[in-house]
């Protein structure tokens, strides 16, 4: 099992960015599989911050960055993201960076598609990004996508253009918006095609090629199982697979090549955007943790919805995606606490259930069941051994373990890189 797959197993902003830096500075190629720039990675290397949202998060150790098929594109995005990261001092080059050519492009009228929509569902809306996603990948199941590769035939598009723009013009006149300007688009992506296509090439080829060579690759997932467009608190889901599965689909390799599932899963709970929450806490607890893990969103700057750890949704998440290991994160968030609590079961209509339901309306009436534990008062934050934990913590570790029938692989105690537990390393598993 030379490769690892890191996938959130909650709902996002688990604090994937560390762990996957964690790993990428021992890969030897890092690629995202999913997602668009809808995703919020922060790395603490040093006394540096860098914030990536499209970009595989290898980019700043220098191991060859890949983003695979499975990824939606938003061009000017990534072209402001390089920029920003160059002037941090990272090196990116198409010898260490490529975009599968076979990737859809995300568009300004996808971005505005998605502050339509999201605008006129009112106290119905899913809480977006407003990257225009959703959009894209409608765009992309619907066979009208503009993807990297027709960059390259730009002399040929106007046939692929027109029904886009058909199609994107009823929708925006339902909406009372003018039209799609055609020749602005056509004009925006001239500019930035050479930029995009600089990166362009099969990468499922290269990874073959690197495959072949014994390679460790390190599959960079984003968002979280919750999110899942099949699996997630569907309507209020992302619009990708963001289980395991999808770095397969995503990047051009078989199943086989996912290696070990790194499920990362916080030790509370947080949802971005509207939804069911069975654990969400509207009170002072939540306000605590939200404050103490500095909960807030790295993409769009909303405060995170904050609550107790919930093993059922993690349990569920683990099953569905095949996860190996997790690694757990923020610990130190529940330093001081008198008493914790995890939520082992749902009350539904006066039955008892193990499982999260489909249904989005019995999802939002679910009662957790919990468990309460003693807390501790002394601080895990930075801890590098079992040995630095106190007893206490070290029990609730063992208690989330049990519930959510996986074992812990790692325990991240501060978002500095070092500060980690090792139980079982993924890559040599
Ligand atoms: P979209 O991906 O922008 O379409 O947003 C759909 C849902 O996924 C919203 O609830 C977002 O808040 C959520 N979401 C998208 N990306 C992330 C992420 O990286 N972390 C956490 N939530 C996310």
């Amino acid at each position: 099992m030379a490769n690892v797959t890191v996938i959130g197993a909650q709902w996002g902003d688990e604090g994937k960015g560390k762990i996957v830096d964690w790993l990428a500075s021992r890969a030897d190629a890092v690629v995202r599989f999913q997602g668009g720039h809808n995703a919020g990675h922060t790395l603490v290397v040093g006394d540096v911050t860098y914030k990536l949202s499209l970009l595989p998060s290898g980019i700043v150790t220098g191991t060859l960055s890949i983003i695979g098929n499975g990824v939606v594109l938003d061009p000017w995005a990534l072209k402001a993201e390089v920029e920003k990261l160059t002037a941090q001092g990272v090196t990116i080059n198409p010898e260490n960076f490529a975009i599968a050519d076979n990737c859809p492009l995300i568009l300004p009228l996808h971005r505005d598609l998605d502050g339509l929509r999201e605008a006129a569902a009112g106290a119905g809306k899913i809480g977006t990004t407003g990257r225009g996603i959703g959009p894209a990948y409608e765009d992309k199941v619907g066979r009208r996508a503009i993807r990297v590769c027709d960059l390259a035939h730009l002399d040929s598009l106007d046939p692929q253009i027109d029904r886009l723009c058909a199609h994107h013009n009823a929708l925006r006149a339902g909406f009372g918006e003018d039209p799609v300007n055609r020749e602005q688009l056509l004009a925006d992506l001239r500019e930035i095609a050479p930029y995009v296509l600089q990166f362009a090439q099969p990468v499922w080829k290269r990874l073959k090629k690197v495959r072949k060579a014994g390679a460790k690759i390190l599959f960079e997932g984003a968002q979280g199982v919750l999110l899942d467009v099949d699996h997630g608190t569907y309507p209020f889901v992302t619009s990708s697979n963001t289980v395991s599965g999808t770095a397969a689909s995503g990047s051009g390799l078989g199943p086989s090549s996912t290696g070990f599932v790194l499920g990362i899963v916080k030790a509370y709970t947080t949802r971005v955007g509207s939804g069911p929450f069975p654990t969400e806490l509207n009170d002072e607890t939540g306000q605590k943790l939200g404050e103490r893990g500095h909960e807030f969103g790295t993409v769009t700057g909303r405060k995170r919805r904050c609550g107790w750890f919930d093993a059922v949704l993690v349990r569920q998440s683990c099953a569905i995606s095949g996860v190996t290991g997790i690694a757990l994160t923020k610990l130190d968030v529940l330093d001081g606490f008198e008493t914790v609590k995890i939520c082992t079961g749902y009350r539904l209509d006066g039955k008892i259930m193990d499982y999260f339901p489909s249904h989005a309306q019995e999802q939002a009436r679910v009662e957790p069941i919990y468990e309460e534990m003693e807390g501790w008062r002394e601080t895990t934050a930075g801890a590098r051994s079992w040995a630095d934990l106190p007893a206490q913590a070290i029990k609730y570790i063992q208690r989330v373990q049990e519930l959510i029938e996986t074992p812990v692989a790692l325990v991240s105690t501060s978002p500095e890189r070092e500060d980690t537990i090792l139980v079982r390393d993924p890559f040599m598993d």
